[in-house]
């Protein structure tokens, strides 16, 4: 480290454009400027000494990390909504504050949610595959048949910012939405809104499910081979959240026909996507793309950055992140 007398701080992986700018005056910033993650072992090393650190979701920060970071670390900013790559508790422990970046992407991830809902029900992956295989096909009234969605139910797992986003996007399709969250939303108006129905209910009733809660020790693998069973025969899920959804079981699901298609945003081993998925025709498989717009990771970036900025100057992180 050099004896610059600006605070150090680390940013793991390379930001959009515009966001690094507003650090590099008032620290000396670290940045891995790269669109790979740092081994750990690089990770650990850079780390060490550091005021802040800006993280993202592949960056593990544990015991083991905090004690490479030494006492002087204030705030790890997270680089994303969700936090399960962090040890909020053993930050908590040594006075380390912890920020993700919750809110500026909501739109953009309910909008690839949606995305994927409709690459999976009108099986575009499989299209788009066909046509540039080179195979004959030709117009049918039985060919490539898909799933309608006006008045289909849709369920929501998890109503937060981006369930509620998601089920609000539903009105523009007709159809009709419940969900299942730890705690109900406020009674919704005399014109109904999404109705809270206990997680086996939802399943049960949900042809289109998407899966949007956090991954949390409660949520990991929730969606076991035993509650996929429970969705109606021929349902598509939708997961945006990895974890939560036991991939080999969707695989499974897949592979028997009890699920109609499936689409997934981001996965529980990035980068590693499982054979038994990509064997599937009607998986639709992206690589976690859900936030990937340059608004929406400019302003995570940013919200980051801020985070950094308050700690720093002594106060509170905006968007702080307690232990559950
Ligand atoms: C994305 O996966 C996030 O948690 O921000």
């Amino acid at each position: 480290m050099s004896d610059s007398p600006l605070p150090p701080v680390l940013v793991t992986r390379r930001l959009a454009p515009g966001v690094i700018e507003r650090l590099t005056p008032s620290f000396e910033v670290t940045l891995h400027d790269d669109e790979r993650p740092m081994d750990r072992a690089e990770l650990l090393k850079a780390v060490h000494g550091r005021s802040a650190v800006i993280t993202t979701l592949d960056d593990v920060v544990d015991a083991e990390f905090l004690d490479a970071a030494g006492p002087g670390l204030r705030i790890v900013a997270n680089h994303a909504v969700g936090t399960h790559n962090i040890d909020v508790a053993a930050c908590a422990a040594r006075g380390v504050l912890v920020s993700n970046t919750p809110g500026v992407l909501t739109a953009a991830t309910a909008d690839m949610a949606w995305a994927l809902l409709l690459a999976a029900t009108r099986r575009l992956g499989e299209g788009e595959r066909l046509l540039r295989s080179g195979r004959p096909w030709a117009w049918a009234p039985t060919f490539m048949l898909g799933t309608e969605l006006a008045g289909t139910p849709l369920g929501v797992l998890g109503m937060g910012r981006i369930g509620q986003a998601v089920a609000r996007r539903a009105a523009a399709f007709d159809m009709p939405v419940s969900y299942h969250n730890r705690t109900p939303l406020p009674a919704a108006g005399p014109d109904g809104g999404p109705r809270w129905l206990p997680l086996e209910e939802l399943l049960a009733q949900s042809t289109v499910l998407v899966v949007t809660c956090p991954l949390t020790d409660g949520t990991r693998h929730l969606l076991d081979a035993d509650r996929l069973a429970l969705l109606p025969a021929g349902a598509v899920v939708v997961s945006m959240t990895a974890g939560v959804v036991d991939e080999l079981a969707l695989a499974a699901a897949l592979e028997s026909g009890a699920l109609f298609a499936a689409a997934v945003d981001n996965f529980e081993h990035e980068p590693a996507v499982p054979a038994e998925l990509l064997a599937q025709e009607r998986a639709v498989l992206v690589p976690h793309l859900g936030s990937s717009t340059v608004r929406t990771r400019q302003a995570m970036g940013g919200l980051a950055v801020d985070n950094v900025l308050a700690v720093l100057a002594g106060g509170e992180p905006v968007t702080p992140v307690t232990p559950r």
